[in-house]
């Protein structure tokens, strides 16, 4: 991997036909410490925000050392990369040899279920091990979620008091875990679904070793602006605290996007401009999937190797370079109404769930990596340290 001061110094020197993704360490190790000091338990990374060996490796360097593991792959990459890094199968449902693989193969001792079905495979498959630690998925409301994830996991609140019974005899520590859904803008939905945690518990009868808050922490879009970050912490905390859990508990989260989104940018060449149509080599298949798909909002800016462009902007939308005509992100996607081949469209803040989303479809979705040093823009960890290169952010996806 080579180093950059912008984006330009990139397009200068790499001759490729790829999209590079620019990979920022400084902005995931600025978005890991602010966790290591603004949560006070547990931050575990949920790797497919975005399972990239340097994401791995700068995270654990930075200090976070536990993971959020949802597949054998992403734990074979988390061994590989970061060896003494902790994992977590925080998947609800597994299939017995994953779980096998888990325990026997990873060491790994956290597994998530949300029925009863799926605590019975995990204690069969480990021969009821006596060293589990077994985290209960509570299926919660997503609203204030731009991105919500609920309806597929989480076990019902009519269940949860049974399903924490039947795991406590069996734990060594028994947890509870939801999450809020994805980009969520409220604090307060934690401390909503922490509340009523308190009163399954309470409906269960037993004690709770862990609460683990899940991901959901937003970061700053185009049109999403999250309140003050310092918010979240607070009130995960005062919500902690009112559970009147022993004071061995432990408070857990499992942030994905927050660590990751504003580390990397991607580069798209367009290939071609015809009418209100930008034809760029990424797309639907590859790290745009959610602005294809779910209209995600990202800031763009236009890089021009040589010349100006124009300051007027019209509205575009812009397709991917498979020949599948799902592969189109309508915007509509304001641009310099002379855009034209050669010209490079930086998407920024792609660094969740972007690289993790590629395709190989049409033998196209990869990227090139590249490292950048520049912080083009603006930061919910650091409002004020927006450090511009050569050309303006001057629209969004
Ligand atoms: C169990 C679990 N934990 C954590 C995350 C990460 O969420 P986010 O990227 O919103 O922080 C997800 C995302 O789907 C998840 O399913």
């Amino acid at each position: 991997m080579s180093t950059f001061d912008s984006p330009w110094d990139l397009i200068r020197q790499t001759a490729s036909d790829r999209p590079i993704a620019c990979c920022r360490p400084h902005l995931v190790r600025q978005a890991a410490k602010w966790f290591l000091s603004n949560f006070s338990g547990e931050t575990l990374y949920a790797v497919k925000a975005n399972p990239s060996p340097w994401v791995l490796k700068t995270l654990f360097e930075a200090g976070i050392t536990q993971f959020d593991t949802a597949s054998i792959p992403e734990m074979e990459l988390v061994a590989e990369h970061c060896p003494d890094a902790q994992m977590h199968f925080m998947h609800p449902v597994k299939s017995r040899t994953a779980i096998a693989r888990a325990y026997f193969d990873f060491g790994v001792r956290t597994f998530a279920y949300d029925c009863q079905a799926e605590l019975d495979k995990i204690l069969e498959v480990t021969g009821q091990a006596r060293d589990l630690d077994l985290i209960l998925r509570v299926g919660v409301s997503n609203q204030g979620a731009e991105m919500p994830i609920d309806g597929k996991f989480g076990a019902s609140h009519h269940d949860v008091p049974a399903l924490l019974m039947a795991a406590r005899p069996n734990a060594r520590k028994l947890g509870m875990s939801f999450h809020p859904g994805s980009q969520c803008m409220d604090p307060y939905a934690w401390s909503v679904h922490m509340d009523s945690l308190s009163r399954l518990i309470i409906d269960g009868g037993v004690d709770v070793d862990i609460i683990d808050v899940g991901g959901g922490f937003p970061v700053s879009y185009p049109g999403m602006e999250p309140v003050a970050l310092e918010r979240f912490p607070v009130v995960i905390q005062d919500a902690f605290d009112r559970m009147g859990l022993s004071r061995e508990a432990e408070l857990w989260c499992e942030p994905g996007r927050a660590l990751v989104a504003e580390g990397t940018s991607v580069l798209t060449h367009v290939d071609l401009v015809r009418g209100n149509a930008v034809y760029i080599n990424d797309g639907a298949f590859g790290t745009l999937y959610d602005a294809a798909h779910c209209k995600w909002p990202y800031p763009t800016r236009l890089i021009r190797n040589d010349g100006e462009h124009s300051p007027r902007l019209k509205a575009f939308k812009l397709f991917g370079p498979t020949c599948d005509s799902a592969d189109v992100i309508t915007g509509p996607i304001f641009l310099p109404e002379d855009i034209r081949e050669g010209d490079v469209i930086e998407i920024g803040t792609l660094g969740a769930y972007g690289v993790s989303m590629q395709t190989r479809f049409n033998g196209y979705g990869e990227t090139l990596d590249a490292f950048a040093l520049d912080t083009p823009w603006q930061s919910v960890y650091e409002p004020r340290a927006v450090q511009t290169t050569k050309a303006d952010w001057f629209s969004t996806i």
